[in-house]
This record gives structure tokens, C-alpha cells and sequence, in this order.
């Protein structure tokens, strides 16, 4: 499937200046597969014949309705005409020669543009859709046409977008906006996150309280509402929040999300994540109490009965092969004092809590299998043993996927490292409160699913990739279409641009006009010419004195947690200063009631005349400021005289901050003793380099 062009090389190279003049704007996103432009033009401005071969029923509606978004003036006819055409037709396969160096050509099409006309070829109406948006993508640009040759299909056939639409609810109107952004970018999957304890969000017709009363709550925000009561309110109670789709307004997103060449996957999460289910019918939880319980009870039938009749209805409006199940961080914490989940696992022969989760979960997918639907879930359902036919969904990081693909189960990769795009896109004080973390655009599109090297044996299971934005902190549509625009467009061209077709320079280009046209067009997409960037600390390595010298850690029982470890003993002399997130293996994390207490042997006496290190405080995950900062100074390693003294208020925010604590002075010493306080609240320290000059 790696098809490399050199062409499309001199193409890239062009906008860097350094080819010939090629005039053709390098403008469709995602990078086509092959592309050859000529040197003449096709004028686009006249008034062009549009005809439709081998194409019909509702994709002739659907194919009709995208030629209206070209910007061009059309004509359909009944025949092709001579010139002055737009002629899409549905071919063969063998008369696409260029198609069989894809592995599939389901989705791909063929875009000839000479100077008499226009041709899109594929055998899929979908494939004709495809080109139709690449088309999109020149003609909005300009009407004079570069004569070239497309041949273009994706490197992988799922390509992805999780809206959770649980924690803040999002209407119909919102998600078909983005599915209209989804498909010019050739984006084939919305997963849908309907459920979680925040909210239901989908009808039920046999379940009404899932939302007549789990589908509400106060207070609005998720925050509030998490670290409060946590409780919901009947639908109606003043200054209810939530909503929810109806069955009627989930078969319209449906019907537009077909229209667009889209498959909506409705996720139905079990048995974790299920408290707001629990709330409406207790019943259900081992203990019967409605709070505080996140897991279904497995023991009981009543449990099954209730999330088969869920799906039943599910699957009666979403036509998706896949539902997701959800799966994941189930607390598990409940089923070992309940009566009915022990006698379950007595009767199944279940020795473990894991295990009686994989026996809802192959339960679950028997049942959907007999109805010609097949499960995927989150990479927890690997761990109890995976169902046999389940599809897993790698977020914990690529390991899960990657075991299952080794297991023969697809994959679809979506690690949090990479495509989780809760994170903040830019410098964390420049952007609105978020779950953490730092996620730039470059780093979503650094990410290849099957990088060079993967056993084919591997590679041939992953379907492909998605992006994750999980919505706790966000709150309105407007922040949501930052946090999703462009970076989704990153995980849309990893989907489908060879990873020989993908440099980020030339990429980001392109995501700037794009965000540029969304911004016209009311979007509310990160503005990325105004990209603050990564911690300007963080780019070059530092030079100073104690580079490479060692240190010991004083306190070996308030030592550096094993998850933060960094560079481990080495992390504080290594040069390397941290970028705006605590999981870049540059910070070195310190848990524990002390706090930093280490020494710096510089190997002999030495003039010193700065000493300072930097801490960050981001509270939402419990990383906090020292309050108190000491620095020692000793020639001999025995006797050491204090040279610093710094008092700092920890103060709870809500952005994230980085403040260095240091001491400066004229002293001679071989021995530095760096010692960081922690305040009252208990939480992480996070250093990064003591940087002595
Ligand atoms: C997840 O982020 N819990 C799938
Ligand atoms: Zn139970």
C-alpha cells in the first residue's frame, strides 16, 4: 500500500521554494495518494455539463447534493459532453490500472482533470464522493484548474472522531456540522459516546427513566457537578442540565451522516462508567443503592435483560456493524461482596473480577452477533480474557491493540498519547481550563498507526485511528470545535496518506487555510497562526555547569514516583528541561509527604554563582508549587552552610504554571544540596533540571 510519487515530492518541495515552479496549489487535505499535476489549465468558471454514470438511488442524491458544494456552475445531462464536463462515473476495478497498488479501492477514485474537462472515476459511490471532495478542495481555491492526475485511496479504511456527548450534551445541529467538516476531510467514522455517568444521552423506549431522570442534573458544569453530589434530577426540575437525542433526531443524524459517507457508532458503555444507570434503576448495581456505584451488577439477569433490550433499540436505529461497548475502566470494587456476582462466578467457573467482566462482554456480544452486529471496546476487554470476535479499541496506550492484533482481533488505535485531544493544543496558560496535559497538532500528526517495520502479521489488523475528545471541562459547542479543529484533521490524514506522503510542514500549511476557511465559514476552530508552541525551555538542551554530575537522593522513601521517574537518577544534570506537560519523561515526579531532597556533586570545588530549578503547579491532577524551597552548599559533602531561603504561597488555580526557584550570589563549593518543601496539599512535586552556573 506505501505508494511513493516522486512527483509529489517536487510538489512539496516547490512550497519550500527549492523545486520548480509547479503551479498547482498543494491544497487537498488529506494528502492525496498519487498525485501528477501537468503544466495547462482547465477553466472551471464556464458553465459545465454534469453527468452521473452507474449511479443511483439515494447515493445519486447524495452525489448530486455534494457537486452543489463545489463552488462550480453545473448542468447535469444525460450524456458526457465533449468538453466543458464534470463526468463521475462508477467503473470497474481493472479499469482503474493504477488501483492495485491499494490494498483496497473501496473508498478510492481517480481525478483527471484535463484542459477539457473533469472525470472522477471509482467503483464506489462513496470513492466518488472522495473525489468529489478533492475537487471541493481546488475549485473553492481557485477556478483555473492545473491539469493533473489524481489516484487516491486511504492508507487505512476506519478514520475516526469520539464525540462525548455525555458530559455536556451536544445537539443533532452541532454534530451534523462537524460530520460536514468530517467528510471534506474523507473522515469515515463518528463514535458516538451516549452514556456515561454525566448523562444518557439516547432515547429508550423501555427504559424511560434512563431519560426522563439520568439524562439531567445540576449543577451545569461537569466539574461542579463531579466534585459535588453528583446527583441527577427529574427532567422538567428548574435549572435542569443534560438532554438527550430522541429516537426521531437519532435516525435524522443518521440519515446525514449516510449522506456524508459516514457510519455513526453508538456507544453503549458497560459495565463500568454505568452510575447514571444505576441512579435510574438501582436495581441493577450490586447493592441497590443509587449512589456512588459506576459498575452494573453481572450477577443478575436483570442486568442483561435491561442492556439487551438497550441494544435491541440501538441497533434498530444505528445500522453501524460495530457497536461499542464500552469496557473500560470498570472499578470492579463492588462484584466480589455481592451475592449474585459470586454466584455467578461459581456457576461459570470465573476466578476473577476480570474475568467476570469478559463474561457480560461475551455475553453481550453473542447477543449482538446473532443480530449480524459485532462488538468493539475499549483495550480493557482484553483483560479477562477477549471475546472472540471482539474488535478492540487501544487507548490506554498501543499495547492492548497491539496484543490483539497478534490475537487476529481488528483494531482500531486511538492511544492517548497521541489522539487524545482533551489535552490543551498550545501553552496550557493560554488556553481555557482542560483535563491536562499538552497535545500540539505536531505531536498528533508525529502518530503512524503501523509504523515501518510492524509485522505484516500485525499491521494487517489495524483498521485504523481516531481521535478522542472527551468533554469534562468543556463545556460549550464553541470550545468544543477548538479542541476538535485541526487537530481531528491530523488523525484524518494519518488515516489516510501513506506515511511517505505525510510531512508536517507542508501539512500544517494546509491546516491553516483550512482553519481559515472554517473561521469564514462561523467555525470556531484553535487559530494556529497564533500558535504559542511548546515551552521555549524545552527546545534546546540547557548548557550549565552540573550537566552529567551526579545526584543522590536523599530521602529514598519520598523518591521519585516509578510513572515519573524521567531519566531516573540522571533526570536533574541531563540538560533536558521539561515541556508544559509532567508526562514528557523530562519532569521527574516526587510523591510522598517530603519532598525533593537531593545533592549535586560537582567532582571537585567550583565558583558557582547561580543555582535554580523550576517546578510546575497544574492542580486538576495534584500537581503542586513547593512551599518552602532550602539550598546547601558544602566543599566537603559534611558540613554544609545554607545559602538560600524561599518561601512561596501555594495558591489554587486553575491554568497550570511553571515558576523557577533559585538563588543567586558568588560562593566556592563541591557539594549543592537542593531541598523542596511540599505544601499542605498532597500531590505530586514536578523538577525538572537543577541548572547551576
Ligand atoms: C477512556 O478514555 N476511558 C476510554
Ligand atoms: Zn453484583
Amino acid at each position: 500500500m506505501r505508494i511513493y510519487h516522486l512527483l509529489s515530492l517536487t510538489l512539496v518541495l516547490g512550497l519550500f521554494g527549492l523545486g520548480e515552479c509547479l503551479a498547482q496549489p498543494n491544497s487537498i487535505t488529506p494528502a492525496p495518494n498519487i498525485e501528477v499535476w501537468g503544466q495547462e489549465y482547465f477553466d472551471a468558471s464556464q458553465r459545465l455539463s454534469l453527468t452521473f454514470t452507474g449511479v443511483e438511488g439515494d447515493d445519486l442524491i447524495y452525489l448530486r447534493r455534494a457537486t452543489e458544494e463545489l463552488g462550480l456552475s453545473l448542468k447535469e445531462a444525460k450524456r458526457p459532453a465533449k468538453s466543458n464536463y464534470l463526468a463521475l462515473s462508477i467503473v470497474p476495478l481493472e479499469d482503474i490500472a493504477e488501483a492495485s497498488t491499494f490494498e483496497s479501492f473501496n473508498e478510492g477514485y481517480l481525478l483527471d482533470i484535463t484542459p477539457r474537462g473533469i472525470a472522477i472515476k471509482a467503483t464506489t459511490p462513496q470513492g466518488l464522493y472522495y473525489g468529489l471532495q478533492s475537487l471541493k478542495a481546488l475549485s473553492l481555491n481557485s477556478k483555473q484548474l492545473t491539469t493533473g492526475h489524481i489516484c487516491d485511496a486511504p492508507r487505512f479504511e476506519y478514520r475516526g472522531i469520539l464525540i462525548d456527548i455525555s458530559r455536556h450534551f451536544r445537539t443533532k445541529e452541532f454534530l451534523m456540522r462537524q460530520m460536514d467538516i468530517m467528510a471534506e476531510l474523507k473522515m469515515n467514522r463518528l463514535h458516538l459516546h451516549l452514556t456515561d455517568a454525566a448523562g444518557w444521552r439516547i432515547e429508550v423506549e423501555s427504559y424511560p427513566r434512563l431519560t426522563s431522570f439520568a439524562a439531567w442534573r445540576m449543577p451545569d458544569t461537569w466539574k461542579e457537578w463531579w466534585y459535588g453530589e453528583r446527583g441527577h434530577v427529574e427532567m422538567g426540575t428548574p435549572g435542569a442540565y443534560g438532554g438527550y437525542l430522541t429516537k426521531e433526531e437519532a435516525r435524522e443524524l443518521v440519515a446525514y451522516a449516510e449522506e456524508h459517507y459516514i457510519t455513526i457508532i453508538p456507544e453503549i458503555e458497560m459495565p463500568g462508567h454505568s452510575d447514571e444507570v444505576i441512579v435510574a434503576y438501582p436495581e441493577l448495581g450490586c447493592s441497590h443503592k443509587p449512589k456512588n456505584q459506576g459498575d452494573l451488577c453481572i450477577g443478575k439477569e436483570a442486568t442483561f435483560e435491561m442492556m439487551q433490550s438497550i441494544l435491541d433499540e440501538i441497533i434498530e436505529i444505528f445500522p453501524s456493524e460495530y457497536i461499542h461497548i464500552g469496557g473500560d475502566e470498570a472499578g470492579k470494587n463492588t462484584w466480589p461482596e455481592c451475592e449474585d456476582c459470586r454466584r455467578r462466578m461459581a456457576e461459570e467457573g470465573l476466578e476473577s473480577v476480570d474475568e467476570l467482566q469478559s463474561y457480560m462482554i461475551e455475553r453481550i456480544e453473542r447477543y449482538l452477533n446473532a443480530r449480524g452486529r459485532q462488538i468493539i471496546g475499549w483495550d480493557e476487554i482484553l483483560e479477562g480474557g477477549l471475546a472472540p470476535n471482539a474488535t478492540v479499541m487501544s487507548w490506554r496506550g498501543e499495547e492492548g491493540g497491539l496484543a490483539a492484533a497478534a490475537a487476529g482481533h481488528k483494531v482500531v488505535m486511538s492511544p492517548h498519547a497521541y489522539c487524545y485531544i482533551d489535552a490543551p493544543q498550545d501553552a496550557p496558560y493560554s488556553q481555557p481550563e482542560s483535563i491536562g496535559g499538552y497535545l500540539p497538532l505536531e505531536k498528533v500528526y508525529s502518530y503512524d498507526p503501523a509504523p515501518e517495520g510492524m509485522d505484516k502479521s500485525v499491521s494487517d489488523y489495524i483498521l485504523g485511528v481516531q481521535a478522542n475528545l472527551w468533554a469534562e471541562f468543556i463545556v460549550t459547542d464553541d470550545h468544543y470545535e477548538t479542541m476538535l479543529w485541526p487537530r481531528a484533521m491530523a488523525i484524518a490524514e494519518i488515516g489516510w496518506s501513506n506515511a511517505e506522503r505525510r510531512l508536517f510542514a507542508d501539512f500544517r500549511l494546509r491546516a491553516v487555510k483550512i482553519v481559515d476557511r472554517m473561521l469564514e465559514r462561523g467555525y470556531k476552530p484553535f487559530d494556529l497562526k497564533n500558535e504559542i508552541g511548546n515551552r521555549p525551555e524545552s527546545l534546546e538542551p540547557v548548557e550549565h555547569i552540573a550537566l552529567g554530575k551526579s545526584v543522590t537522593y536523599l530521602y529514598p522513601s519520598f523518591y521519585y514516583g516509578p510513572k515519573y521517574a524521567a531519566a531516573g537518577d540522571a533526570t536533574l544534570t541531563d540538560g533536558l528541561r521539561g515541556t508544559w506537560t509532567y508526562a514528557d519523561g523530562r519532569w521527574q515526579g516526587f510523591l510522598g509527604r517530603g519532598g525533593v531532597d537531593v545533592v549535586i556533586d560537582m567532582g571537585e570545588v567550583t565558583h558557582i554563582e547561580s543555582i535554580a530549578a523550576d517546578f510546575m503547579q497544574i492542580c486538576g491532577p495534584g500537581v503542586f508549587m513547593p512551599c518552602l524551597v532550602e539550598i546547601f552548599i558544602s566543599e566537603d559533602g559534611q558540613e554544609y552552610s545554607k545559602i538560600a531561603d524561599i518561601e512561596h504561597e501555594v495558591v489554587i488555580d486553575e491554568l497550570p504554571s511553571f515558576k523557577s526557584f533559585g538563588w543567586q550570589g558568588s560562593a566556592e563549593a563541591r557539594y549543592i544540596r537542593y531541598k523542596a518543601h511540599r505544601s499542605k496539599y498532597t500531590g505530586f512535586l514536578f523538577v525538572d533540571e537543577i541548572v547551576v552556573r
